[in-house]
C-alpha cells in the first residue's frame, strides 16, 4: 500500500492547481493532465488527500492498465485484478465507464462485461459467493478508462464527491460546485494573501460557497472533516490511523486570519449562506447581509472579489441592474416579507462600518477590488484569469450589461485604468496585488447610479 499509483481528477483548466495542492499535502511532484493528476503515493497519502482537497474530485488507485481491442480483452483485464484485497463478497459495488475515442458500440455492455468479471472473481475465490451490484448507495466504486486502444482501470477511494463538503443542506437555484469556488480562489492567489490579512468580498454570495470555503481556508480547516468516505468501507482502512490523521487536521484550526464577507440582494439566499457557514464551523469568521451588489457599501477599503453572478439563465439579474422602473420596490418589498425574512441585522451595515457610510456607487474613489469569475457558460470549466503567475487579471462588473451577454459583462479591466482614474490616496493595497499596479476599482456603473 506504499507505492499505489493515484489519479485525482478535476474540472479542467484546475489541474495546475491541483497539482500545487497535492505538492503542499503530500510532499509528492505529480503530473498534471488535461482534468486531473497523476502520482504514486501511500494510502496514507490517499486518506490524507480526501481530507484536505480542496480541488479534487475524488481519489482514484489505479489498479490496471492494459490494451483492449473488444469487450472480452476488457472481460480478462477487469477478471485478472485482485478486488479481494480491497473488498468482501458481502460488499456491493457499481462500475462506471468513461470513453474517449472507443471503438466499441456499447459503453453499456463494456459496463456489463467489467461487472461481470469481477464478480465471476468472487465467485471462483468464495465458493459462489459474489457481491451485488447497487447502483445508488454502493459500498464501493470502480472507474473504467477507455480510450482507442487502453482500458485503466481504478478503485475510488472517495465514495460521494468530494465537491459534497458535507455541510451543505440549503442551496440557492445555482450553487457553485465547492471545487469550483475552490478553484476560483486558487486562481485568485488569496489563499497566500489570506495570511497577510487580506479581506476576501462575494457580493451575489447566494448560498455562501464561496465564502464557506474562503472562511475555511483562513481558519486552516480540512475540507473534508465533517464527511465520510469511501475507503472506511476499503480493506485497508484502519479505523485508528484515519482518527489520528483527523485529529491532527482539526488540532491545526486556526482563528481567522482574514475577514470574509459575503453579500446576496436575496436575504432568502443569505440566510441559507449563514446556516451553511454554520455547519460548516465559521459562522464566527465569516460576515454576511443582504442588499443589492451595486448599492450596499463594500466591506472594506480593499482585498479580493470573487463571485458568480447570476447569468440569466437559472437566475436573473435582481436590484439596480436587473428591474424595469417601478419593479425595484415592489420586488424588495417581497423579498423581505413572508416565512423566510431576513433575520435581524442581515442586511445592515458591516460590522465596524460608520453609521454614515457611503453607497457602493459613492465609493468609486476608495474601494479597489480584483474582480474573478468562473466561466458561466460551462460551469463546469474554470477560466483562470490570470496574466501571469503571480499577478490577477481583474475584470471590471458592468452593471448596464448585466442581463444581455454575460461574456459583455465581465470586461477585463485595461492595463492602464488604473494609472489614470486611480486617486491612489485613501486605497489601502490589498498586499500582493500590487506588484504590477494591479490595484483596481469595483466600479458599479447603472443609469441611476452614476
Ligand atoms: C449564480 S447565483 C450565485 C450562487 C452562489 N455562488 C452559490 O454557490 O450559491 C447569483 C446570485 O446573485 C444574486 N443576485 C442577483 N442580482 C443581484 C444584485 N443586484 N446584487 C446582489 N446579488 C444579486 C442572486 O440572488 C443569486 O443568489
Amino acid at each position: 500500500m506504499n507505492a499505489l499509483s493515484l489519479f485525482l481528477p478535476c474540472a479542467a483548466g484546475v489541474q495546475e492547481y491541483l497539482a500545487a495542492e497535492v505538492l503542499k499535502i503530500t510532499g509528492i511532484p505529480s503530473r498534471a493532465w488535461r482534468a486531473g493528476v497523476a502520482l504514486h503515493g501511500s494510502w496514507r497519502d490517499a486518506l490524507a488527500l480526501n481530507l484536505r482537497s480542496r480541488l479534487a474530485q475524488r481519489v482514484l488507485v489505479q489498479l490496471a492498465q492494459n490494451a483492449y481491442r473488444n469487450e472480452q480483452d476488457l472481460y480478462n483485464a477487469a477478471g485478472n485484478v485482485a478486488w479481494e484485497l480491497w473488498f468482501s463478497p458481502q460488499q456491493t459495488f457499481k462500475v462506471e465507464v468513461t470513453a474517449q475515442h472507443s471503438p466499441l458500440q456499447s459503453l453499456n455492455f463494456a459496463t456489463l462485461r467489467i461487472k461481470d468479471a469481477i464478480a465471476d472473481r468472487f465467485r471462483a475465490k468464495f465458493n459462489d459467493q459474489r457481491p451485488s451490484v447497487e447502483t445508488r448507495w454502493p459500498d464501493v466504486r470502480i472507474y473504467a478508462h477507455l480510450t482507442t486502444d487502453s482500458v485503466t482501470l481504478h478503485i475510488d477511494t472517495t465514495g460521494e464527491p468530494l465537491f459534497k463538503r458535507g455541510w451543505r443542506e440549503d442551496k440557492g437555484d445555482a450553487p457553485l460546485k465547492e471545487t469550483l469556488a475552490a478553484a476560483m480562489i486558487a486562481a485568485s492567489g488569496w489563499e497566500q494573501q489570506c495570511k497577510e490579512g487580506v479581506p476576501l468580498y462575494d457580493p451575489c454570495c447566494g448560498s455562501g460557497t464561496i465564502v464557506v470555503e474562503a472562511a475555511q481556508i483562513a481558519c486552516n480547516m480540512a475540507p473534508g472533516l465533517a464527511r465520510r468516505f469511501g475507503f472506511e468501507k476499503l480493506h485497508p482502512f484502519q479505523a485508528h490511523v484515519w482518527q489520528a490523521m483527523r485529529q491532527q487536521a482539526q488540532s491545526e484550526v486556526i482563528e481567522p486570519t482574514a475577514p470574509v464577507f459575503g453579500s446576496d440582494v436575496s436575504f432568502r439566499m443569505v440566510d441559507f449562506a449563514q446556516r451553511n457557514a454554520e455547519r460548516a464551523g465559521v459562522a464566527h469568521a465569516v460576515q454576511l447581509r443582504g442588499g443589492d451588489a451595486l448599492q450596499r457599501p463594500p466591506p472594506a477599503t480593499g482585498g479580493v472579489m470573487l463571485l458568480n453572478p447570476p447569468y440569466g439563465e437559472r437566475i436573473e439579474v435582481s436590484g439596480v441592474a436587473g428591474a424595469r422602473p417601478g419593479q425595484l420596490r415592489r420586488a424588495e418589498r417581497a423579498r423581505n416579507s413572508g416565512p423566510t425574512g431576513p433575520r435581524p441585522g442581515a442586511g445592515g451595515a458591516w460590522r465596524g462600518e460608520p453609521v454614515d457610510a457611503r453607497s457602493n456607487a459613492d465609493c468609486s474613489d476608495s474601494t479597489w477590488w480584483p474582480v474573478l469569475c468562473a466561466n458561466p457558460k460551462q460551469p463546469s470549466h474554470l477560466v483562470p484569469r490570470r496574466s501571469e503567475p503571480a499577478t490577477i487579471r481583474p475584470f471590471e462588473l458592468d452593471a448596464p450589461n448585466l442581463p444581455a451577454n454575460h461574456g459583455d459583462r465581465l470586461r477585463p479591466i485595461p492595463d492602464n485604468w488604473g494609472s489614470s482614474k486611480r486617486p491612489g490616496t485613501n486605497a489601502r493595497s490589498p498586499q500582493g496585488l500590487s506588484a504590477r499596479g494591479d490595484r483596481h476599482q469595483h466600479r458599479a456603473r447603472s443609469p441611476g447610479l452614476s
